[in-house]
């Protein structure tokens, strides 16, 4: 597994100040996990660029974001001795990297990616969309490739980004008769590790709901948490049993429960055995509250020290630099830059 795993990348969008949830037990938690498994650092990265594609995001609001993700990250467990935690506008490579790319990325390509597709369907073709939303998925697989990364854990919605990644990378060592870039394998999120909405079990819980009450944040006060499970949509078989598709609503209570203690969907259905469903959402949101308390002190602290987080980002910058420009280097050889 650890040495099969290889270089890990992966990217987190400061669009909001801070990770719900789902992004901390589908993303954030595993990504602890790995940075004690492989031998090369896990690289992960605040990518601020990717954040411009959301229009109503200003200034002031981004760039507290990036600093309350960074914080949220080392609160959650990363740890900078053991991965590489970076802003990526910091690392110019991104977006040169992107251009170079994109000369040899077809428009056809990009416009039949679904997450565009359904941002022409919710917006319509005449809203003049951004182009940055076109090609986004290009600078995500220049922030895969720049690193010769070999795994990138992600969600299902990303599974075709990683596809376009590997197809980009191909193509191009396949043009130039080269093996510059490194073809990366996805690692899709574990099915329990998949988050639902609290109010609406059938959709995924998102930082994009109008409705607070469908997410919980890492910084939620206790007593946010209890109310926010106690009015958790469930339904009313007062037996406790896991069936995602009959019994979304109970079933996404159990996975929150089994993931924040690291145990299997069975074992947990012993320990609720002879409980009601009100007790089940007591037991859970204990459980929220006892797992995100010292996570939301420590956030709270490394907010207060934003010249450690400055030095933080920097030397995460410097270490990602380095391998970056390795990579830009050949490719600016390979084609005939330098
Ligand atoms: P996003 O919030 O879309 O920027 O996602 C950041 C990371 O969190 C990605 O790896 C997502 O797959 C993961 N993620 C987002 N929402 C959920 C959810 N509801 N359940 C599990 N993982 C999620
Ligand atoms: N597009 C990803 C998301 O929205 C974030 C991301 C950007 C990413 N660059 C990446 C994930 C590179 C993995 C690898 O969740």
């Amino acid at each position: 597994m650890t040495v099969k795993l290889g270089r890990i990348f992966s990217g987190i969008q400061p669009s909001a100040a801070t990770p719900h949830l789902g992004n901390y037990i589908g993303a954030i938690k595993p990504w602890t996990q790995y940075q004690h498994i492989t031998p090369l650092k896990p690289i992960l990265s605040v990518v601020d660029l990717h954040a411009l594609t959301n229009p109503s995001l200003t200034p002031s609001k981004l760039r507290d974001n990036i600093f309350q993700m960074t914080a949220s990250l080392l609160a959650c467990g990363l740890d900078p001795q053991k991965c590489v935690i970076f802003q990526q506008s910091m690392v110019p490579h991104h977006s040169e990297l992107t251009w170079i790319l994109t000369c040899g990325c077809t428009l056809n390509r990009l416009q039949s990616l679904h997450a565009w597709r359904e941002k022409v369907k919710k917006l319509g073709k005449g809203a003049g969309l951004p182009l940055g939303v076109l090609m986004y998925p290009v600078l995500m697989a220049s922030d895969i490739l720049l690193y010769q990364t070999n795994t990138v854990p992600v969600g299902e919605d990303q599974v075709q980004h990683i596809e376009l990644a590997r197809d980009i990378a191909s193509g191009f060592n396949q043009k130039f008769n080269s093996h510059v870039f490194n073809i990366p394998e996805k690692l899709i999120q574990e099915e329990s590790n998949r988050i639902k909405s609290l109010r609406d079990p059938l959709a995924k819980m998102s930082k994009s709901d109008d409705n607070q009450f469908s997410y919980v944040t890492i910084l939620d006060e206790p007593d946010q948490i209890q109310a926010k499970v106690r009015k958790a949509v469930t339904d009313s078989n007062p037996v406790l049993t896991f069936d995602s598709e009959a019994r979304p609503g109970v079933s996404n209570l159990i996975n929150i429960l089994a993931s924040l203690k690291n145990q299997s969907i069975s074992d947990s259905l012993q320990e609720i055995e002879s409980m009601n469903t009100l007790q089940l959402k007591n037991l859970v949101s204990d459980t929220i509250v006892e797992h995100l308390n010292p996570i939301r002190k420590e956030h709270h602290l490394l907010m207060n020290d934003k010249a450690y987080l400055c030095t933080l980002l920097e030397d995460g910058r410097k270490e990602a630099a380095e391998i970056a420009e390795r990579t830009l280097k050949i490719v600016k050889q390979t084609i005939g830059l330098i």
